[in-house]
Formats: C-alpha cells, structure tokens, sequence
C-alpha cells in the first residue's frame, strides 16, 4: 500500500469512529431523537418470527425476553400494587432470598381512596414508582380497580371502593406518578374480577348499563386521563369467554373504543387458548402452567399458549403474523417508553421519604367512624396507663394477602406506634393479644397457606384482658381482618361480615369493662359491629403499610386530625348490600348474574331507603364544620362543565379537613336512574373558624347515563339537582340546575 492510501485509509477510519458519524449510523430504533412510533416500526422489521414469539410470553415468573442480539432489554414486571414485591426464585413463586429486596409497604389502596385526595394518588404512585424503578422493574402490577360489589370479596383492599367517579379519580394520578419514572402501572384486573371465590372460571353475567356506569369507568379513566402503559386481563369470564382473551372487553372496547395503545398482560394463569390468545387481543401471556399461586413446572415457557403452538400455527399457515406484529409493537412501544427512556429517572428504594410518604398517606386515609364522649384523642391530662389490646396490634399486615405480599424494611406496627407516642408524655402502655387467629402453616412471599389449628383457649384470654382493661385509664383494642385465608385474601373471599376469632365478644366484654374504649379496626373493608351502641370511639384503619403504626398513635393522640372518608358502604348486616339481596353471590360456580344492575353500594342503600352502619362517605372528625348554601355559576348551562360553590367553616378548636362531597340526582330521567350519584368532591383544610370555599366543576359529559339499546352514553338535557354533602347520606344544600 502506498503512503498516500495508507494515509487515506487512517483518515477515513477515523471518520468512521467519529461520534458524529456513529449517530448517523445508529439504527432508527435506537435514536432517541425520533417518534417512538417510527423507532417500534424500525425495530419491528429488524426482528426474526421466533424473536417475535419470544416476546410475547414469559420467560420466568415475572419476566419476558427483550431481544438481546438488538439491544432490546427484558421485561421485568412486580407485583404491586402496595410495595415492590421481594424477588422470587426464577421459575417459583419462593422468595429469592436476596437481601437487598427490603422495600417500602405503601397503605393498601382503600386507605388510599379514603383520603379521597387526588394529591396522595400522585404522591403514593411516585413514591412507589420510584421503588419499582431502582429495583429495576419496568411494570409494576397495579393499581386495581375493581369496584366493590360484595364486602366479602378477598381483595378488596387492593382496589378503591365501590364507587366509579371516586376510583377514577384515584387511579388517574397514581396511574402518571409511577409512570414518571419511566415505569409502567398494569392497571388490573380487567374486568369484572369482583370476587375471588370460583375466579379462575366464574363467568360474570352484567347488563350493559352496569358495565358501563359501574365496573369500566375507573378503567378508562386510567386509560384515557392516566395513559396507563399496561392493563392486566382478569381470570374470570365474561361472554363466555376469559378476560385475558375477551374479544369484547379487550379488542372491541379496550383496544378499539378507547384507543388503548399499551400491553395487554395476562393476569397470572390466566390465559387457556392459542387462538383466543392470539384474536382476542391478549399482548403478553404470564404464568400459565401454574394454577397462578404455588405450583408450576418447570421449563413449561415454550409451551405457553403464546410460544410454540403460536409459532407452529404461523408456520402452518393457519395464521399470519398480522396479530402478532400488533402485540410486538405494543411490546416494544412498552421498552421505548420504560426501559429504553434514556432520560428516566433512576429511582429510590426503601427510604425514609418513603416511608414518610405512606405515613402521611394512611394518615388522610384514617376515618374516624364514631367518636362518643370526645374519647379520642387521648388525652394526656387523665389518661395514665393505657391497655392496648388484640393480636393486630402486633400482628404484621404488609405480610399474607395473596401477590400484594411484601418483604419489608420496617414495620410499626400499631402497638410500637402507640409505645412510642405514649412516652412522650410518659403514660404507660401494656399489651395482651385479648384474642388469638390460627397459626399460618406456611406463608410465602405470594400468601397465606393453610391454616394449622392451635389449641386457642379464648374464654381465657378474654378472662384475663377483661381483668386488666378494667385497672387501666383507657384502652384501646386493634383487630379485624388480618390477610390470613378468607380474611382479606387473595384466592378466596371471606365468608362472613363478622370480624372472626371471637372478636366480637371480646370487645363487647372490654365495653363493659371500660368505658374509655377506642376500637381500631384494620380490615380491606366493612365488618359487623354488633358493640357499636357500647363503643364509644372506632376508627377504621385499613392497611397501613410500613408506617401504619405511626399514623394511628398520629390519630389516637391528636397529632393529626383525621380527615378520611370512607370509599365503601359499612352495611349492617349482608341484606344491605345489593349483590346478596338482589343479585347472586357467588353464583353456581359456573355463571353468577349481576343481577342488581347499576345498584351497587351506596346506588342501593339510596333506592331502598336503608340506613347502613356507616354510609359510603362517611367520616368524622375532631373538628366541626359548617356548610353554607350550594351554588352554581349559571344555573342555566350548555357549557361542557358546570361550577359548584359552597362555603365551608371551621366550627371547632382543632385544624382539620373535610371532603365536601357533590352528587348529582335526575329526578325526571328517561330511565331509572340511582337516587344520586357522586360527581365531584374538594378536600378543603380549614384552620379553627377559618372559611373557605369548596369549589367542584362537573364536566357535562359526567352527567349522562349509558343507554344499552343504542349502545353509547346519552347526556340528556333538563333539570337537574346538585347536593353537597359530608357524605351520602348526610346531604347538607341543594340547588337546582338546568341543563340545556
Ligand atoms: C394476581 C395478580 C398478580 C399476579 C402476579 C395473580 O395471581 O391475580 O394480581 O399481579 O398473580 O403475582
């Protein structure tokens, strides 16, 4: 070679690794600076069928292949929704055994719709979308947002009430604060997943109107307003088919009416056909050959629905790979906005901001249900010696429940909160459990197993704490639920309203025994309360997470002031609640037929005219405040949105908030209409005789119903009533509006 081309050759060589030039030849894919849409197209045509394939199924029990051999990562996906979830071994629902999987236990989700403030969605779902990114998962299984149909289903705790308008406008900011970490929420489980009992194969039965109105709006919303990147198809059927590969769920209304362009996931196990798979508009299939809680076999990956028999009926020429370009683009369109953001941020893990976000969270999520002789909060001028009572007070709740199980780094629990407040003003605090529940056989990180028995001598136990409760200034008992099987969790539904382990006796005997009794119910939702004339103080309390124990000695002592609502009706007894009067629970075990239509919750109490324990709404506080006169800024509208004004005033000693609730009434509808219904709500903080204006605007579209015979939601016009209420049933001013 001559001087001159040797010459030439370094000089062009050096072009070649300029960086300038390296930019020009990155693939479209991979340039950042391009349309996503254009970089999916890119990358689509640089992939082989069988990378394809690999794609849309899983590779381990929580994670789907990217395409190594183009720089494109893996999936990794976590349960959600309350804590990034421990890591499990590669092909087993068994912990992992790491030691730096330790993360933070958010409270569970109606806690969080109890704050009834949009302010802590976003707080809670950046928080733990910050987790979920620093454990390096790009899709974080949550939230849910299946309505409360029955109190007794197992996983109400994971989902945000019974109402559609207050979980929708829940779900939209946790659904963008996890999502700004460049995370994906798998919003779930869609649809109509409302109990846990015959799951895997119940067939729901739904009018329309219902379906519309009650069990899709909190989904749509997370679509439409949160940009959800995901969504995860329920277990059970609807139309006779599964909702992991429902034609009418997924591709008529998820895909096609609301413009879904993120992943379908499975939820896990619950995919069971290649073709269903395949037309029905699943994406990504997840745990199949397990029964989605303990078992699996092992290597089973090719043979997901989604992986060889999808292959060979391509190869065979039954289908073509019109399907399955549709659910890689989606796939990828998922890296591009995850885990191929090159600008995300990196996240945080187990924190004490975090820790301090889910304190604050639980805090506004505490409701206060009855407050009789001002016993709460305690007050440290009389009381010395305080007896804690019951097992939840000890018991650690961020643990059972099913897939919301969490490993965590800390957990106060009730007992340990109120311990460490108490000895700020050095009043003695002892503990008896009071009652007992039966020992868990084995509890992985995915949930409770069996129960063992254990001789519980109760009359014992009740005996003894009777006896101590009687010397002590004031006691306070900490129960409920506690997400052993069929007490909050996963996989089954409770089979009573009754609180278990003999409860109920307990605290009627502690009544007697004190009269300074505040009872602390921890639950995922509504329980009997045969003591409620001889309690003078209950708060409910929900699932606190890591701090949970902090924020109730917050309560109990004062420090704050509780501001929660509750997001479901506390029915007296199962006779209250539509689903077991009206309609069918739990069905044949084949079909179970909603028959109560759009009367769900609070929608039936109103129509009855019943008077439940504790309304949908409902919540006190150690404050008072007053209501002035509802207003409306045009009385006579044919604008999109209408205004609401109402003056609300501080009336006692202590700051506090109050959630001024608007439901809206048709008394003239063209068809049956519930009595009201919730269409805005405004959590104002008012200081001791301050006022101030609680402003709600209600877009016009809110007001309509869906008519099932034509298919679409109607906004009819004519008059209407607006009421402002501090909960459902306590209705504070009307006005009239009219609707043009
Ligand atoms: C649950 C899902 C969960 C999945 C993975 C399923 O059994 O229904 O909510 O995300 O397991 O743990």
């Amino acid at each position: 070679m001559s001087m001159k081309k040797s010459l030439q050759s370094v000089i062009l060589g050096l072009i070649m690794i300029s960086p300038g030039i390296i930019a020009q030849n990155h693939p479209v894919y991979m340039d950042d600076s391009k349309p996503i849409e254009q970089r999916v197209e890119d990358a689509l045509s640089r992939m082989t069928l069988k990378e394809k394939i690999a794609m849309v199924h899983a590779q381990s029990k929580f994670s789907s292949p990217g395409v190594s051999r183009l720089g494109i990562p893996e999936n990794w996906m976590s349960d959600g929704p309350h804590g990034i979830r421990a890591e499990v071994l590669w092909d087993e629902w068994y912990g992992a055994n790491w030691t730096n999987d330790s993360c933070t236990a958010f409270p569970a989700l109606t806690s969080l719709a109890a704050t009834w403030n949009p302010a802590m969605a976003s707080l809670y779902g950046k928080s733990i979308g910050e987790e979920a990114r620093y454990r390096n998962k790009n899709v974080l299984l949550g939230p849910g947002v299946n309505i409360c149909r029955t109190p007794l289903n197992g996983r109400n705790f994971e989902y945000m009430g019974e109402d559609p308008y207050l979980a929708s406008r829940m779900v939209v900011p946790y659904v963008q604060g996890v999502q700004s970490n460049g995370v994906a929420a798998c919003v779930k489980h869609f649809a109509l997943n409302d109990q846990e009992k015959y799951r895997d194969q119940i067939n729901v039965i739904v009018d329309d109107r219902a379906l519309h109105e009650i069990y899709l709006p909190a989904f749509k919303a997370a679509v439409q307003q949160g940009h959800a990147w995901a969504i995860m198809g329920s277990y059970n059927q609807y139309k006779n088919q599964h909702c992991c590969h429902n034609q009418y769920l997924l591709n008529d209304i998820l895909k096609h009416d609301w413009q879904f362009d993120g992943v379908v996931v499975s939820d896990w196990g619950g995919a069971h056909n290649t073709l269903q798979c395949v037309t029905n508009g699943l994406d990504m299939e997840f745990g199949s050959w397990t029964n989605g809680m303990n078992w699996g076999s092992s290597n089973a990956y090719d043979r997901y629905y989604m992986a060889a028999p999808y292959l060979k009926m391509i190869e065979d020429g039954e289908l073509t790979e019109k399907e399955l370009n549709d659910k890689v683009s989606r796939i990828l369109r998922l890296e591009f906005r995850t885990n191929m953001d090159k600008h995300r941020p990196y996240g945080s893990f187990a924190t004490d901001e975090h820790a301090e976000a889910g304190r604050k969270i639980e805090q506004e999520g505490i409701v206060l249900l009855q407050n009789n002789r001002s016993v709460l909060p305690i007050n440290p001028q009389k009381v010395k010696h305080i007896l804690v009572v019951g097992e939840n007070a000890v018991k650690r709740m961020t643990i059972g429940g099913g897939s919301s199980s969490l490993k965590v780094k800390e957990e106060i629990s009730p007992l340990a909160g109120i311990q460490n407040r108490a000895e700020q003003n050095q009043i003695e605090v002892t503990y008896l459990p009071g009652y007992a529940s039966p020992t868990i056989a084995e509890q992985d990180v995915k949930g409770a197993k069996a129960t063992e028995s254990k001789d519980i001598d109760r009359e014992a136990l009740c005996n003894e704490t009777v006896k101590a409760a009687k010397g002590a200034d004031a006691v306070i008992f900490v129960g409920g639920l506690n997400k052993n099987p069929q007490q909050d969790c996963e996989g089954d539904d409770r089979t009573s309203l009754q609180l278990p382990y003999g409860q109920d006796q307990l605290i009627a005997a502690l009544a007697k025994a004190n009269s300074n009794l505040a009872v602390v119910i921890l639950s995922g939702g509504a329980v009997t309360m045969p003591w409620v004339k001889n309690v003078p103080a209950i708060v409910e309390a929900w699932y606190g997470g890591s701090s949970a124990g902090r924020a109730i000695a917050d309560v109990l002592f004062g420090d704050v002031n509780p501001s929660g609502k509750l997001p479901v009706t506390f029915y007296r007894d199962l006779s209250q609640c539509s689903a077991h009067s009206l309609g069918e629970y739990p069905g044949d075990g084949v079909n179970v037929n909603y028959k109560e239509g759009i009367y769900v919750g609070y929608r039936y109490i109103d129509k009855q005219g019943l008077k439940p324990l504790f309304p949908f709404g409902y919540g006190l506080s150690y404050t008072t405040f007053k209501y002035g006169k509802l207003t409306v800024d045009n009385q006579t509208t044919s604008t999109d949105s209408i205004t609401f004004r109402i003056n609300v005033t501080n009336t006692g000693k202590r700051a506090g908030a109050e959630v001024v609730q608007l439901y809206v009434s048709d008394p003239k509808p063209l068809l049956p209409r519930p009595v009201k219904e919730l269409k805005g709500f405004d959590k104002i903080y008012l200081q001791p005789g301050e006022t101030q204006q609680a402003v709600v605007t209600v877009a016009r579209d809110g007001l309509g119903y869906y008519d099932a015979k034509k298919q679409s939601w109607v906004n009819e016009p004519g008059t209407f009533n607006a009421l402002a209420g501090a909960s459902s049933q306590d209705i504070r001013s009307i006005i009239k509006f009219i609707v043009k």
